[in-house]
């Protein structure tokens, strides 16, 4: 990809699938953008012990420079991804890499046919890509509940305990 995106980041990155080999580079990743407490958070809990239904990075010259992955849950009875984390390098944002991150998402859930996608994050940010607030899913932990949030699919709405569907 040669497109310019914005005038002070020329574009010569790229988005694929998750490889194992950029496992180690991606929790670097992570860990720099959430820092060590991640593991605390509520939103771990729906992780802890599953597999990712599908994962995304976006590589610049080799570095991992932007991650995204999704955790198939059930929100009540409506099969859900999870998405998260999602983090761009500190160096590389502002460049639409997020977006970009999100929409490979939107896309892995529409072809899965699932219900939609929840998360745990920023109204201001999510909402551009189509998301809203989802009071009525109990993540299994404390959260404030305005950042539940929900991306139809095949299910406008949801309610009920979030749990990994396994
Ligand atoms: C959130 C994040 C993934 C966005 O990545 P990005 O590549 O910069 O995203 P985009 O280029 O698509 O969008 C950037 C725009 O979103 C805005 N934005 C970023 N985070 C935001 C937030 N939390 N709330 C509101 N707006 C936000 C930026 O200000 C920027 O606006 P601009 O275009 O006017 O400069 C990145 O900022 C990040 O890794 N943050 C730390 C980890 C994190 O908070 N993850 C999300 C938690 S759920």
């Amino acid at each position: 990809m040669s497109e310019t995106l914005s005038p002070s980041l020329p574009r010569t990155t790229a988005m694929a699938p998750e490889r194992p080999e950029d496992e180690a580079a991606v929790e670097a990743l992570i860990t720099a953008a959430f820092g060590a407490g991640r593991f605390a958070k509520t939103a771990e809990r729906l992780r802890e012990g599953s597999k990712p239904s599908g994962a995304f990075a976006v590589h610049d010259e080799g570095q991992v420079v932007g991650s995204v992955r999704l955790w198939p849950v059930r929100v009540g009875e409506t099969p859900a991804l999870f998405l998260g984390p999602i983090a761009v390098d500190a160096g590389h944002r502002s460049a639409g890499l997020g977006a970009e991150l999100v929409a490979a998402c939107v896309n892995h859930a529409r072809m899965t046919a699932t219900g939609g996608i929840l998360l745990v994050g920023d109204r201001a940010y999510f909402e551009r890509f189509g998301f809203v607030p989802a009071p009525d899913a109990v993540l299994p932990g404390p959260v404030d509940r305005r950042r539940v949030l929900w991306l139809p699919v095949q299910t406008q709405a949801v309610a009920g305990l979030v749990r990994i569907d396994a």
